[in-house]
């Protein structure tokens, strides 16, 4: 392919960097967004003022990154030490040989018909959600702020997908509470690197790390007493504990099953919650869409439940996620370290170069998308699908260490949306504006206020 690229990039200069740091710490996206206008698509910068890196919206060096010239780079030692540090060595945060091996491991169990089996468990959570915890909170007729419902929800199905058995009210809140404490910290240390000795200094380094000890024994106990009592549960947990190494035979360690388990828990419950909670906020805005959606689901389910064989007729529901997720990607941003020198179209990658691939940005490219600010579920349609880029369009990331859990996603997405509308008409709250937090995921910063009313 042609480049677009001369083989030196324009360069954001240090100083500058350096002295917006603090406004990138709090508004990375619109930071990010002003430099793209200035420098274009692909430029340098210094991370915090420090870190070396590449930034870019092309999603043909995002596939080369991720895809094509794999073997050459590696997840960036802040995803796989900073986070493995407090997180454990699991899927999200291991790399190299070691990787490669457990993906080999764990991959068939997230297969879309293993991952049938769930929708018994994830339809009860759902349920059992919006019985005990979103319609009382219904009663006082104001608008709710879906966005810690949506959390709160995501994180009960995928404890429970993990672990079907074991885990009662206070455990729960327990791990959900914890996983957002670490993740607070870790976010902070990746954001402003030069407060980390004043927070080693101030002891916070310490109390998260015993916060993370807990988290884990917790999880360990629960892995034990399934390994003991020889029980067998339609869930997560039971994959991994059956899952065997092709080499050995083997299947995994305790200390394994917790640190695999942990990062479930990490990396599948808020990118799904942002997910639905920006999925509710455009569809507060567009009645049209919702209208739709009823019919589809009139149609195919006629008011019974979602079964997982409906899943695949559930068509303009699936668009409604994808689109969602191409205007407000979860994951928005991800970076790759360089191991082996190596060229993109004329522009040199010397080893130790970072890439960040900008996903919000590719997501809401001019020339990739028409109208790229625009809701319209309809481009996601299966007619139109092959007409953009395959790394115009990438929630997932892309290439080897493409999302794990996708399928898991997009299935636990589509039963919340079909049971909520089947239960609830949604409307805007005039004059609400969502705003953005983008931390390790893509938050609202004012959380999703949405009019709801039982139907
Ligand atoms: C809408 C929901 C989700 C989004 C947008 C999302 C996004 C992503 C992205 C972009 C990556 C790749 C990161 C990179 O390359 O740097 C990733 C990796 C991963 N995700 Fe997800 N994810 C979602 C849900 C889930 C769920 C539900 C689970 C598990 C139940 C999960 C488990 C993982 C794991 C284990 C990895 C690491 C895979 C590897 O490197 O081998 N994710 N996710």
């Amino acid at each position: 392919m042609a480049s677009v690229f001369s083989s030196t990039l324009p360069s954001i200069p240090r100083w500058k960097s350096l002295r917006n740091s603090l406004r990138f710490a709090h508004n990375p996206i619109a930071t990010l967004d002003q430099y793209i206008s200035e420098y274009g698509p692909t430029y340098e910068f210094h991370l915090g003022g420090m870190v070396r890196g590449i930034l870019t919206t092309d999603p043909g060096l995002a596939q080369h990154v991720l895809q094509k010239e794999h073997r050459k780079w590696r997840k960036s030692p802040i995803q796989t030490e900073r986070m493995g540090h407090f997180l454990g060595n699991g899927l999200l945060t291991s790399d190299g040989e070691y990787w490669l091996r457990q993906r080999r491991l764990i991959q068939p169990g997230f297969h879309r018909k293993r991952l049938a089996a769930l929708t018994t468990i994830m339809n009860r959570e759902i349920d059992e959600f919006l019985n005990s915890r979103f319609e009382p909170a219904l009663a006082t007729g104001e608008p709710i702020d879906m966005s810690p419902m949506m959390m709160e929800l995501a994180f009960r199905v995928v404890a429970k997908s993990l672990f079907n058995t074991g885990l009662d009210e206070e455990g729960l809140n327990f791990l959900g509470d914890t996983v957002t404490i670490l993740q607070g910290f870790i976010t902070r240390t990746f954001r402003q690197p030069y407060l980390i000795p004043w927070l080693r200094f101030s002891g916070q380094y310490r109390k998260h790390e015993l916060l993370a000890e807990k988290f884990e024994k917790m999880i360990l106990e629960r892995i034990q007493g399934r390994r003991a009592s020889g029980e067998r549960h339609d869930d997560l947990l039971q994959m991994l504990l059956e899952a065997r190494y092709e080499d050995t035979g083997e299947g995994m360690t305790d200390r394994q099953l917790l640190e695999e388990s942990a990062i479930l828990f990490v990396a599948g419950h808020e990118t799904t919650a942002n997910a639905l909670s920006w999925a509710w906020h455009l569809l507060a805005r567009h009645p049209e869409a919702v209208e739709r959606l009823r019919r589809e689901h009139n149609t195919v389910l006629g008011g019974r439940e979602p079964a997982f064989e409906d899943l695949p007729r559930l068509e303009y529901t699936q668009q409604v996620i994808d689109e969602a997720m191409r205007l407000y990607p979860p994951a928005w941003i991800t970076d790759r370290l360089c191991v082996e020198d190596g060229e993109y179209g004329g522009l040199p990658l010397p080893k130790g170069s970072r890439v960040v691939i900008y996903i919000w940005g590719i997501h809401r490219k001019p020339g990739l998308w028409e109208a790229p600010e625009a809701f319209r579920p309809e481009r996601f349609s299966r007619e139109r699908k092959g007409e953009y880029h395959p790394f115009a369009y990438m929630p997932f990331g892309g290439g080897p260490r493409l999302c794990i859990g996708n399928n898991f996603a997009l299935m636990e997405m589509q039963l919340v949306l079909v049971k909520m509308l089947q239960r609830y008409e949604m409307s805007e709250v005039p004059g609400f504006e969502p705003g953005l937090q983008p931390l390790i995921t893509l938050r609202p910063g004012n959380g999703v206020l949405v009019q709801v009313e039982k139907r």
